[in-house]
């Protein structure tokens, strides 16, 4: 396996032979798994993230920008624009043994950018299903995939054990193209550099493992937090610093390739951090997962040269689904075939123009355990697990996860424990001045309560039904000489 850093400078020294200087700008597309809102420099972490601070000050930061808690549900809005309800993954990840996946019929970004005459790759994290090939990045829409298919694995062998459903089951999660790799050769490099053999604008999609568990990295990222005594947080934090050094050569090489101008670079996590792996999200209520601000207010920003305004901060609503149709404009590319749930936003990112989002259905999730009994006359069931943002309001129904503040490790006195009781299943909240959901104020308004009880019926009549397939046990890497690779 090539190197990332041998990667971009192979992939970037390429393009600036073959770039048409066309107006369709690049876009590097960077992800960051399971990174917590509190645990980038500039939101007042002890961690530092030199690069991510300069990238984020220089650019425009998104400080009402949203993901959804956990991974599958981000990455399959990330590339098709949707919302998880319209496309049956409302209820979790995938796992690596379910027959699942982001359906085919809809189309991806890379898709559609690759249309629009982009080269397209992907490296890293996939989690999106591989059951079968057509579910594999290479057919949905990208020229180029290296990375790992399944949600987390070892860090260095890159073998992953399937947790929850089928433990035991255990293979190494590596593939180049559709062809599994358990080697540590240089073989990437020639499929790349051997695929791209024409004038291309660039989409390279950066799904990074980072930061997510296994708590691992080289001790010498660590060295300098050696004072924080939480021994998961002090790992984080090194993996953290290792990301951010990442970032910085990514960026350096498209700068040396002279591919910098005319780049649009994103940098969004996943999901909220998850406390008991080393993240944190203070101020916010709630961890990776949840439905509270800190399982999907993101960590986001945006860097080109290309912005019209820069060092600014917007407070305008962005989701996670916005991305395909905002990168499919810049692209020039066409919206045959797409059904979005997502806004264009750059003139918002780029020149503070009015956000194109008053409205965020977080999610309504059907299979999740119901909560309390039904509320308020309503046709939607308060039992059910959903949230909503509409203008400065959001409601929380259901089961939203564990509601606790949870301060870093150096200020856990300020923790404190989730104050509602087990029958409660309605909550409203005025995000814009109660970003971190102390006061429930859906006593005072019911009718906005009601208002929003509405909306989510009408959201779920537009729904498809969840699908969460039992596991099939013939994905065991064990009968497909030890790797995770399609299987059916
Ligand atoms: C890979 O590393 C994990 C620890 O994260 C270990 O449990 C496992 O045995 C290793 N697998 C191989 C094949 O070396
Ligand atoms: C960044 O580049 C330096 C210099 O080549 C290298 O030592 C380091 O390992 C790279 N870091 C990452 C995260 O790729
Ligand atoms: C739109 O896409 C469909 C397939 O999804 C194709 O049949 C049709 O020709 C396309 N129309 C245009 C104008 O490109
Ligand atoms: C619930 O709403 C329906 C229709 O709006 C109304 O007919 C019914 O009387 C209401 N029930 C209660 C208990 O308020
Ligand atoms: C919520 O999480 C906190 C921190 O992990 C824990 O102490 C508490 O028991 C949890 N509450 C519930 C109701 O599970
Ligand atoms: C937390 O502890 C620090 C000193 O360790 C103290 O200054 C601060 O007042 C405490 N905060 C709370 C909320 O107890």
């Amino acid at each position: 396996m090539v190197t990332l850093r041998e990667y971009l400078v192979l992939t970037a020294a390429f393009c600036f032979h073959t770039i048409n200087g066309a107006q369709q700008p690049n876009i590097l597309l960077v992800v960051a798994d399971d990174y917590g809102f509190h645990d980038i420099g500039y939101h007042g972490s002890e961690i530092k993230t030199p690069t991510l601070n300069k990238l984020a000050g220089e650019g425009v930061k998104l400080e009402n920008y949203y993901v959804q808690p956990i991974c599958s549900p981000t990455r399959s809005q990330l590339l098709s624009g949707r919302y998880q309800i319209h496309t049956g993954l409302q209820h979790d990840i995938i796992w690596a043994c379910q027959p699942n996946g982001l359906p085919l019929e809809d189309p991806t970004i890379a898709d559609k950018l690759r249309e629009a005459g982009y080269a397209t790759h992907a490296v890293g994290k996939w989690h999106l299903g591989f059951y079968k090939d057509e579910y594999l990045p290479i057919n949905r829409g990208f020229d180029s995939y290296f990375g790992y298919l399944t949600g987390a694995e070892d860090y260095y062998n890159h073998t992953r054990c399937s947790s929850l459903i089928h433990k035991g089951y255990c293979g190494i999660d590596m593939t180049n193209g559709k062809t599994p790799d358990t080697t540590e050769t240089g073989k990437y490099s020639t499929h790349l550099f051997t695929n791209r053999a024409i004038d291309i604008p660039l989409f390279l999609y950066l799904p990074y493992q980072a930061v997510h568990n296994p708590l691992q990295v080289p001790e010498k990222y660590v060295a300098p937090y050696r004072y924080i005594n939480d021994q998961s947080r002090r790992t984080y934090a090194g993996m953290v610093a290792a990301l951010d050094e990442g970032v910085a050569n990514l960026t350096n090489a498209f700068k040396a390739a002279g591919l910098w101008d005319n780049t649009v670079m994103v940098f969004t996590t996943d999901n909220g951090g998850q406390i008991h792996a080393g993240g944190n999200n203070w101020p916010l209520r709630g961890w990776k997962a949840s439905l509270w601000e800190g399982g999907l207010h993101g960590v986001g920003f945006v860097n080109s040269p290309l912005l019209k305004q820069k060092g600014v901060v917007r407070k305008e609503l962005i989701h996670v689904s916005d991305w395909f149709p905002t990168f499919l404009n810049l692209a020039g590319g066409s919206f045959n075939g797409t059904k979005l749930d997502g806004y264009d936003q750059w003139k918002t990112i780029s020149e503070g123009s009015e956000g194109q989002r008053s409205e965020l259905l977080h999610n309504i999730d059907p299979l999740y355990s119901q909560r309390g009994s039904k509320r308020y006359n309503n046709t939607f069931d308060t039992r059910t697990r959903s949230a909503l943002r509409m203008g400065d309001f959001k409601l929380i129904t259901g089961d939203p996860g564990n509601g606790s503040w949870i301060a870093p490790p150096e200020q856990a006195n300020h923790s404190r424990p989730d104050p509602s009781k087990r029958s409660d299943n309605v909550w409203l909240f005025n995000i814009v001045k109660d970003p971190n959901e102390n006061h429930d104020i859906s006593q005072q308004y019911p009718d906005i309560v009601d208002k929003m009880l509405f909306k989510l019926s009408a959201y779920s009549k537009t729904a498809i039904p969840a699908r969460y397939p039992d596991p099939d046990p013939r994905c065991n890497p064990a009968l497909h000489g030890g790797v995770w690779t399609p299987w059916e």
